[in-house]
């Protein structure tokens, strides 16, 4: 195909987000509408992002999708709900807008190629980075300017909530066709600049179940988490957006870490149960509580999703001592300089007392590594035609 014949090619990035009071459960698995609102924090694109390309084309003979290199199978009925919904809302406008100035687009196909600047491997939730990152950068390509939390949570649900910077709520709504369930930012990027987060990276048995079948089977037969999502959320969503508002850390940290808990005692009490966490993962938890204990104070808090990696929330002021901490706890098999990653953090020695306060038999290696990153913005668009991930003839261009 001849270059100049892509009727428009566009380059979007998408950060990660991790909620602190958590989505577990649907209402609509159709429409991925969940029984309980949730709240999170956008994690910097700098460490973690999506970037996707999509281009249109009236050369294109068929919508195709490529992941990290690899084409996936256009079929799957999430990425198919995501096209769908792009291309309603597309035609909504064209018909109720200046249909006749927009180009003759909507019946082209589409190419996508996507990548994470993060290892798969690490077993970090990508499909919340990576849905956001497509119904970011198709709304530009379709010249869609509605709210895009409906397309991003066809997608995976929690990846409504990558769509915004700052701290980010998800109403749960209440409609049956979703359309006041929806994202919305709560405060911004520069809210609370002395946030910090760490992502513990722990070694991980591949096999674990999904977060949509396992939420599935929870919902069929935990109490505890009909109970959860009737009557803990709502106060807890209330109280934990003040606690924001007010940058109250300790209050922030404490609900952060009850909530996680709360979501992994649902696992527990869903049949048959489902485990996330393991033996390190536990031990963090351990740390954690050990470090704010020597310090009377909580200084520090975790989180987990589905899967054993720890999400650390702490202040400027103690992420040196806490770093310290994890790396006496969990020492470096190899490549102890490359142990932490992403913002720098200036390494400082642990005082004897607090070593003893955290009364931990030293785990080698049981941390993989750490990445270190702060509260970021929402999706960008990239002007760079340099930075396309599809070449002039629709493909996906060899990795540089
Ligand atoms: C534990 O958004 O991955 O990370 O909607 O089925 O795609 P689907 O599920 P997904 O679930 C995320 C669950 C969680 C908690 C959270 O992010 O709120």
């Amino acid at each position: 195909m001849a270059s100049g014949r892509l009727l428009a090619t566009v380059t979007c990035t998408a950060p990660v987000n991790i909620a602190v009071i958590k989505y577990w459960g649907k209402r609509d698995e159709e429409l991925i509408l969940p029984i309980n609102s949730s709240l999170s924090v956008t994690l910097h694109q700098d460490q973690l992002k999506t970037t996707t390309t999509a281009a249109i084309s009236k050369d294109f003979t068929e919508d195709r999708v490529w992941l990290n290199g690899r084409e996936e199978d256009v079929g799957q009925p999430r990425l198919q709900a995501c096209l769908r919904e792009i291309r309603r809302l597309a035609r909504k406008r064209r018909s109720t807008v200046d249909g006749d100035s927009l180009p003759l687009s909507l019946s082209y196909k589409v190419h996508v190629a996507s990548v994470n600047n993060f290892p798969t491997a690490a077993g970090l939730a990508s499909s919340a980075a990576g849905y956001a990152c497509l119904a970011y950068t198709l709304a530009r390509v379709y010249g869609v300017e509605d709210d895009l939390s409906e397309v991003a949570r066809r997608g995976s649900g929690s990846a409504c909530r990558s769509l915004y910077g700052g701290f980010v709520e998800w109403q749960m709504g209440e409609q049956a066709d979703g359309k006041d369930s929806i994202a919305r930012q709560v405060a911004p990027e520069l809210h609370w600049p002395q946030l910090r987060i760490l992502v513990l990276v722990v070694s991980a048995e591949k096999k674990l179940t999904g977060s949509t079948v396992g939420m599935q089977t929870s919902v069929e037969t935990s109490p505890l988490l009909k109970f959860r999502a009737e009557s803990v959320v709502p106060a807890r969503m209330r109280e934990m957006l003040s606690c924001i508002q007010a940058r109250d850390f300790q209050g922030f940290a404490e609900l952060t870490m009850k909530d996680s808990n709360q979501f992994h005692a649902t696992c527990l009490d869903t049949f048959p149960p489902i485990s996330y966490l393991n033996d390190i993962s536990r031990k963090i938890m351990q740390l954690v509580h050990h470090f704010n204990t020597y310090h009377r104070q909580t200084k520090v808090a975790y989180t987990f999703d589905a899967g054993p990696n720890a999400v650390i929330f702490t202040l400027e002021d103690t992420v040196a001592e806490f770093v310290a901490a994890v790396r006496h706890s969990f020492p470096p098999e190899t490549n102890g300089d490359k142990f932490l990653k992403g913002l720098q953090v200036t390494p400082v020695l642990l005082s004897e007392e607090l070593k003893a306060a955290l009364a931990t038999e030293p785990t080698p290696g049981g941390v993989q590594y750490i990445i270190a990153t702060q509260v970021g913005p929402g999706p960008q668009i990239l002007d760079d035609p340099h930075v396309h991930l599809l070449g002039p003839d629709g493909l996906p261009k060899p990795a540089a």
